[in-house]
Order: structure tokens, then C-alpha cells, then sequence
């Protein structure tokens, strides 16, 4: 064995070693522990793995982004997969690469419209805003807390060009019904599958039905790798487009410290750039730089491996909890799935009923004093928030279900560090909390 191998793996030793001793999680203690929304979920392999990057001092996107991106794309079942540093900025470039001019007709212009919901992450929606587009808000259905597909065709004017909403906490929205809108109206469709990555619709993984699904890695997610995210399509041209995007806007499609991938890098003629003019230094675009460093990505491909027993944990806990919430139908409307979904949850949302006895804020209060972490579900109504205030938006129809959520909706986690142990402990606080307080 070479000398730096014998010293990568003593030092990787030590990673375990410090591992066990350092990162050792204490007993739960009910009452005592806090009970997280959600968190990473690692071992020391994510540690050694991260080690390892660092040892190779590549830093930006290299051999452990390409092992992802191949590995991710795999498991979806899908042609491409392109790293970006965060889920909204996945958001952005699935919204920027549609602008290129590159799309003719098809590709957006300032002042189309993007038909999406207001009752979901502000990062979904500003992407539409930041590339001068107009968000057009439909409301969504209370239990599902997805899109009212129903609304859409409705919603259509001449100027909408796109879909862009999120699978809600991990709850597919109606593909059925929103593709065959998408078809028929010759709509792109962009999934947002931060939330939902494992989801399944009809057998098919969620984020493989549109034209571009965007991905988050950040720690409550699915996977993690501290901050990142992800764009997959099958569409090699807009491939190409978000990679320019991401890239600095760059025609050249070279690897970071790659060059001539091209294979005629001093040949091309583009723009009124003389003949020639190195294709490392033409820009098509009026790009970013988005780009991951390969120390997110060596996490990433640790997470990769333990994503199938996460998506089972989130399932598990969700049952557990759903057949323990079941008796309390009469004080929370519950979560609601489509016969054709088979969700991986982020989260369990919880509405609380007008006539339940008590408010949210009661019963989070309540949850929060006795260390059950609650959560929001992320803007409630997104046009209520001071961001707005000079925003051009328009709303097709009302957002009643959406302003109910604002007021009445909360959800708990499902993540895989809850044990069974842990799910219990929130049931019985519940059923404690209904005792006291239910109407
Ligand atoms: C539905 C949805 N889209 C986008 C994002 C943004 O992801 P990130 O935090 O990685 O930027 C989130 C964040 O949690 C999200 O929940």
C-alpha cells in the first residue's frame, strides 16, 4: 500500500473513532429531549466521506458531484441530473433556463404568466418574479394541500406558459390531471420535489413527470448535504440550458478543469465575437454562478445510500402517527392522499377545525412547551408577506382555503430520527392536550 493510502486510512479510523465519541446521541428522555421537525440523519461515513473530499483539495464540483449526479439520476430513473448549491437556486435555474432564447416560441418572455399557489415556499414562486413573470395563484384543496387542479384550465389566459408547484410536504398533486393540462395547453411543467423526494405517483417516482424537477438538500430534506440541490430532466437541450445557467451563463460545457470537451474550442464563431474567440470565455446566457463544491457532494453520495431506509422511516413514522390521530378527526382535518400516491412525507400537517375548542396557537403552544417542534406550512399565503407589498401578481378566483391554512394550519415531523419511542411520546401528548382542552 502506498504511503498516503496507509495515512488516509488511519486517518479515516480516526474520523470513526471521533465519530463514535463525539457524535453519540443521548437517550430520549420524554419531557426532557426536544422532539426536532426534523434533522440530519448520518453516520461516520458521511464524516469520512467529507474527509475524503477535503484530502483530495479538489473543492469545486468533481469526481464526488459526478458520482452523484450519475447515482441520483439512476434511482429516478431519469436522463440528467445537474448539482446546484440549494434548492432555490435549482428553483431558479429551472425558471431561468426556460427564458433562453435558445426555446424560440416556446421559451418565456416578461409579462407570460406561471400558474402556481401561494400556500407553499417562497422559493418556488420568486424564481417566476426575479425573471419578470407573473405568478398566477390558485387556491389549494385543505388535507391534500395541493393545487385545485380543477381551477386551471380556467385559470389559462393567452399569456400562461408554465406550471410551477411543489408536491406538498411530500403529497404528489394530481399528475394526472395536471400533465394531461400541461399537454393540452403545450404548458412546461416544472415540479418543485424539495419536499417530496421518494414520492410515488401511480408506481413512477415523483420529479420524473415534468419537463425539470428541482430538489433540496438542505438538513430537514430527504437527503442532506448541509446546504444543495438538484435539477433532473430528460430533455438533453434543457440540459444544457440550466448547466449554462448555473455555469456563469457559458456556452463551453467543460467539467470544472476540463478543457476542448467540445473538441473545437478555438473553431467557433458565436455573437459578433471574432472567429475563433476561446468557446471557455462565450456566454449565451446572463448566467449565474450556482455551482456545488464537491465537499457538499461527497455527503450527498452517503445520503444517496441510506435514502431508501429514510423514505421507509418517513413512511413508518407517518403511519404511526396518522392511526394515532385517527380518534381526533373531529378537532383536525388530517392529511389526505390520492389513491395514485404513495407519498415519502416531510411532515405531518395538521388543520385544526373551526369548531375544535381551541386554536392553533393553543395546540402549538402546547406541543412547543412539551418540546414537540412545530412548523408552518412555509408562507401560509405567500401575497400577505411584506415581500409582496409591489409584487404584479394575479389570482384566479379566491385563496380562501390558502388564508384557512395561515391561520389554522401547523405540521410535526416525520423525519427518521424519530424513533417509535418518540411518536408515542407526541401521541401522548396529544391525547393529553385533547383531554384539557377539546371542545
Ligand atoms: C418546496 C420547497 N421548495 C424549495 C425549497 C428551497 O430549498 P433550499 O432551502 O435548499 O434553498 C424548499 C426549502 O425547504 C421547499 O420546501
Amino acid at each position: 500500500m502506498k504511503k498516503e493510502d496507509e495515512l488516509k486510512k488511519e486517518i479515516f479510523n480516526k474520523v470513526r473513532e471521533y465519530y463514535l465519541l463525539a457524535h453519540k446521541k443521548g437517550k430520549f428522555m420524554p419531557g426532557n429531549s426536544s422532539v426536532p421537525y426534523a434533522g440530519r440523519v448520518y453516520d461516520e461515513n458521511e464524516l469520512i466521506s467529507l474527509v475524503d473530499s477535503a484530502l483530495d483539495f479538489w473543492l469545486t464540483a468533481g469526481r464526488f458531484a459526478r458520482q452523484f449526479e450519475n447515482e441520483f439520476a439512476e434511482f429516478l430513473g431519469v436522463k440528467h441530473c445537474l448539482l446546484t448549491n440549494s434548492g432555490s437556486s435549482a428553483n431558479l435555474l429551472a425558471i431561468s433556463a426556460l427564458t433562453s432564447p435558445s426555446l424560440g416560441e416556446k421559451g418565456l418572455k416578461p409579462g407570460d404568466e406561471v400558474i402556481t399557489v401561494a400556500a407553499g415556499f417562497p422559493t418556488t414562486v420568486n424564481p417566476i418574479i426575479q425573471n419578470n413573470l407573473i405568478p398566477v395563484f390558485i387556491d389549494v384543496d385543505l388535507g391534500t394541500y395541493n393545487i385545485q387542479h380543477e381551477r386551471i384550465e380556467e385559470a389559462i389566459s393567452e399569456k400562461t406558459k408554465a406550471i410551477f408547484i411543489a408536491h406538498t410536504m411530500g403529497n404528489p398533486f394530481n399528475l394526472d390531471a395536471i400533465m394531461k393540462i400541461a399537454e393540452k395547453h403545450d404548458l412546461w411543467l416544472i415540479e418543485d420535489n424539495c419536499d417530496a423526494l421518494g414520492s410515488k405517483y401511480n408506481g413512477k417516482y415523483t420529479g420524473t413527470f415534468g419537463h425539470i424537477a428541482t430538489f433540496s438538500f438542505y438538513p430537514p430534506h430527504h437527503i442532506s448535504m448541509g446546504e444543495g440541490g438538484a435539477l433532473v430532466t430528460n430533455d438533453t437541450q434543457l440540459k444544457r440550458l440550466i448547466e449554462s445557467f448555473r455555469d456563469w451563463g457559458r456556452d463551453c460545457w467543460c467539467e470544472p478543469g476540463c478543457d476542448n470537451s467540445c473538441g473545437k474550442r478555438f473553431e467557433w464563431q458565436l455573437g459578433e465575437l471574432p472567429y475563433g474567440y476561446d468557446h471557455k470565455y462565450i456566454y449565451s446566457h446572463i448566467g449565474y454562478n450556482l455551482k456545488v463544491t464537491d465537499m457538499q457532494a461527497a455527503i450527498g453520495v452517503e445520503q444517496l445510500k441510506k435514502l431508501p431506509s429514510f423514505i421507509n422511516e418517513r413512511k413508518r413514522n407517518f403511519r404511526l402517527l396518522y392511526e394515532g390521530m385517527k380518534k381526533y378527526k373531529e378537532y383536525f382535518i388530517l392529511p389526505e392522499i390520492q389513491i395514485e400516491a404513495d407519498p415519502s412525507w416531510f411532515g405531518f400537517l395538521l388543520t385544526v377545525r373551526k369548531d375544535a375548542g381551541f386554536s392553533k396557537n393553543d395546540i402549538i403552544k402546547y406541543l412547543e412547551e412539551h418540546k414537540i417542534a412545530t412548523r408552518m406550512l412555509f408562507a401560509g399565503n405567500i401575497t400577505r408577506h411584506p415581500s409582496f407589498k409591489n409584487v404584479n401578481y394575479r389570482i384566479y378566483g379566491d385563496l380562501t382555503n390558502t388564508n384557512r391554512i395561515m391561520h389554522d394550519t401547523f405540521w410535526i415531523g416525520v423525519y427518521p430520527g424519530l424513533t417509535e419511542e418518540i411518536i408515542n411520546y407526541i401521541l401522548k401528548c396529544f391525547e393529553k392536550f385533547v383531554d384539557l382542552r377539546g371542545g
